[in-house]
């Protein structure tokens, strides 16, 4: 298992290896430098590759729907770099539960409401989004495409949705804001010191960051045989990017958000294996930017993350990264939704693929829902352009199944509009 190993040497260090050995394998492995090229993508299976019709698209405007930019990006990445997108932890039952999750709710299609007008449109603490599709916080974009997250940021600038970006940036906060164009919500990952953390806090907050989103998921180590199953078939050396390190990781050490900071008493950037809802509260005072917590899937996390005054949940199971609980986070979200009783918005994230997965969260009570793995798919296949063509094809299949099932707008959804699939 991955936590298990000692960190390689820098003459041998290939490619996710060294982190991934000191900081239990998580979602910050890689950097540039992206080597294109012959190797052998048949290696590493997936669970969303397993479906895939073999025809590769060759632009944007080609595909179908949001699974066909899957394909280009593994052909595109180098092994481990796909790997480290699409693995789970052991077997990937998660992320597989993720999808199925979404089957065991069934929408209720009304067919005499007047759907000739639509209306997408979510409010987030005051903001209105035109549509409810946010872009998860996920990790070392140039892994996937050298545009990485600013390339990200246009995309989402282009078509006007919330974009969230990881304390894993390979692109500094203040460059992100400005391909955006406007601020971003920061997810943070806070390190085992706390004046590291606050630093971070304070200069995202300065960068004009309205929202901080604490992931609260990968407690400890992970074990992600996909992306190690991936190493094994990708054989160059990596030592640019995967240098190790001993006090704090190497390449963390590199990433932008960590610039100038004396990382010297800093051992770990994940949730402190301590962390209790205090450090909710201990942030929340440190900060005048609204706290979301991320990675909650029950209602009794809820409750104490209220308690402590956080002003959002993010119902996630990391993608099926963190833990293989083999539960669904659309089947987490309605305990969630109990214990918030709409005091606060609640997003949620996981499998979401189509326009029907969005329109079943929504229509459960969801504020918003998030996409991780579709836009890297989009990203590391055509770049920006690739990101923008997932995001409005997501658009456009959640306007047709709003049609269909005489749901014109999302908001204020009080008629009952998904039922659960009879056992
Ligand atoms: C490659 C990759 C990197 C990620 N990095 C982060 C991260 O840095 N911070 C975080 O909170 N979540 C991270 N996530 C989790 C996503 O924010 C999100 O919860 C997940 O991708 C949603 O599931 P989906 O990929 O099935 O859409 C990452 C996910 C992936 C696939």
């Amino acid at each position: 298992m991955e936590h298990a190993r000692e960190p390689s040497p820098i003459s041998t260090v290939r490619c996710g290896e060294s982190l991934a050995a000191l900081a239990g394998s998580a979602d910050n492995l890689f950097e540039t430098r992206l080597t294109r090229g012959a190797r052998s993508a048949s290696a590493v299976p997936t669970p969303d590759s397993l479906t895939q019709d073999p025809h590769l698209i060759a632009s944007p405007g080609e595909a179908l729907n949001v699974m066909e930019f899957e394909p280009v990006a593994r052909k595109n990445l180098p092994p481990a770099h796909y790997g480290y997108l699409a693995t789970g932890v052991d077997d990937d039952g998660t992320i597989r539960a993720n999808r199925e999750g979404f089957t065991k709710f069934q929408l209720r299609a009304r067919r005499l409401v007047d759907v000739s007008h639509l209306d997408a449109s979510v409010q987030l603490f005051g903001t209105t989004w035109e549509t409810p599709i946010v872009l998860a916080p996920t990790s070392g974009q140039k892994a996937f495409h050298p545009t990485g997250e600013l390339g990200v940021a246009r995309a989402a600038r282009a078509k006007r949705h919330l974009q969230l970006l990881s304390t894993l940036t390979s692109a500094p906060v203040e460059a992100v804001i400005e391909a955006r164009g406007e601020p971003v919500w920061y997810q943070l990952y806070p390190t085992s010191d706390w004046n590291v953390t606050r630093s971070i806090v304070r200069r995202v907050e300065a960068a004009g960051c309205p929202v901080l989103v604490l992931t609260v998921d990968l407690r400890g180590a992970t074990n992600r045989e996909t992306l190690s199953k991936s190493r094994r078939v990708d054989t160059r050396r990596c030592a640019d990017c995967h240098t190790d390190g001993i006090a704090f990781p190497g390449n963390v050490r590199k990433r932008p958000m960590f610039d100038s900071l004396d990382l010297a008493r800093a051992v770990g950037i994940f949730p402190p294996l301590s962390l209790t809802p205090d450090y909710l509260k201990r942030l929340k005072d440190t900060t005048s930017m609204k706290l979301v917590v991320k990675g909650i899937v029950t209602a009794e996390d809820t409750t104490a993350a209220l308690e402590q005054g956080v002003d959002g949940i993010i119902v996630s199971n990391h993608g099926g990264r963190a833990e293989d609980s083999g539960r669904s986070t659309i089947e987490s979200l309605g305990e969630v939704l109990e214990a918030v009783r709409g005091r606060v918005p609640v997003l949620v994230d996981g499998g979401f693929r189509r326009g029907t997965d969005i329109l079943k969260a929504m229509a459960l009570g969801a504020s918003a829902i998030c996409i991780g793995r579709p836009y890297l798919w989009g990203l590391a296949a055509f770049g920006q352009a690739g990101v923008e063509a997932v995001l409005e094809i997501l658009r456009r299949e959640l306007q047709i199944i709003m049609r269909q099932v005489g749901m014109p707008t999302l908001a204020g959804i009080t008629e009952k509009r998904v039922v659960d699939r009879p056992k």
